[in-house]
């Protein structure tokens, strides 16, 4: 059995990810910690799920390394520079606290748990290259706070990595003059269009162009449910991982 632990355990997500655990035979869920508990539970977890907020999610992380727990972060928030704080905090408490030392905590931050929108990612990543064109438009739930969306942005930058390696330059864009905003966001080159509507979870259209064609790669997330595999599937694996940060599905997916 697996000994789970979950940090914002009355959240929507972190309260579904008690059930979940709670209805897998493989699972025991020995811990559900929120603001105001004691995070001491956690000690006998054998992984600490964290769906807290970005403001509390390093302090968790600290702790949870200090006590050498081996920890899955669905909380968003992590850009280049707390990724980088991450690795500093796993570099340097894991020489100083003898649990640490002993355990090597992994911790597996993953932006996005839906196994379609990590395929999604992946297939606009792998078909950028073959075409001039590409743009993004994401739709979400008119209740989203941040535009454009954490995945939209990362779509963006592997897109951008595929076509850069393959030399590809900017696509054509006669575009010259706009009302502001006409054309979306450009991230990492990537125009990104954000549609937030009453009535919609989270979905994403990536489209590409070139000779005479068009490719459109589109996902939609229709219930919080679509995150559960993938919950799963970190839990489960996180202790094969090698000690240290990892980030993404891909490598528990085989595709990385
Ligand atoms: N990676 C993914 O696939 C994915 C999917 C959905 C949501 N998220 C992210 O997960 C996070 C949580 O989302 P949610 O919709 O469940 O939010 P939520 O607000 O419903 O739940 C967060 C919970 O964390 C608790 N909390 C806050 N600080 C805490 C602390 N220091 N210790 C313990 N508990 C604490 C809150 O009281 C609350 O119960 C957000 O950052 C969200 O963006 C990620």
């Amino acid at each position: 059995m697996i000994k789970v632990g979950v940090l914002g355990a009355k959240g929507r997500m972190g309260s579904l990810v008690g059930q979940t655990v709670r209805a897998a035979d493989d699972l025991e869920l020995v811990a559900e910690v929120d603001v105001g508990d004691s995070r001491d539970p956690l000690s006998g977890s054998d992984v600490v799920i964290d769906f807290t907020s970005p403001a509390a999610v390093m302090d968790n992380l600290q702790w949870c390394v200090r006590s050498g727990l081996n920890m899955v972060i669905g909380t968003s928030g992590f850009d280049d520079a707390r990724l980088a704080q991450a690795n500093d905090i796993l570099e340097n408490l894991a020489e100083q606290t003898p649990q640490a030392a002993v355990a090597k905590p992994r911790v597996l931050v993953v932006p996005n748990f839906s196994v379609g929108a990590v395929l999604m990612m992946k297939f606009a990543g792998q078909a950028a290259r073959f075409f001039e064109s590409a743009e993004i438009v994401e739709l979400h739930h008119a209740g989203k706070v941040d535009a454009p969306s954490g995945t939209a942005a990362r779509t963006a930058g592997m897109i951008a990595a595929a076509r850069s390696a393959a030399g590809v330059g900017v696509g054509p864009d006669a575009t010259t003059t706009q009302l502001e905003g006409a054309r979306g966001a450009v991230v990492d080159g990537v125009h990104v269009h954000s549609v937030r509507l009453a009535g919609l979870v989270a979905h994403q259209e990536v489209l590409l162009g070139g000779h005479g064609e068009t490719l459109m790669i589109r996902h939609a997330s229709l219930d919080r449910a679509s995150f559960m595999p993938g919950v799963l599937m970190a839990v489960r694996g996180v202790a094969s991982l090698p000690p240290g940060l990892t980030v993404g599905l891909e490598g528990l997916l085989g595709l990385a």
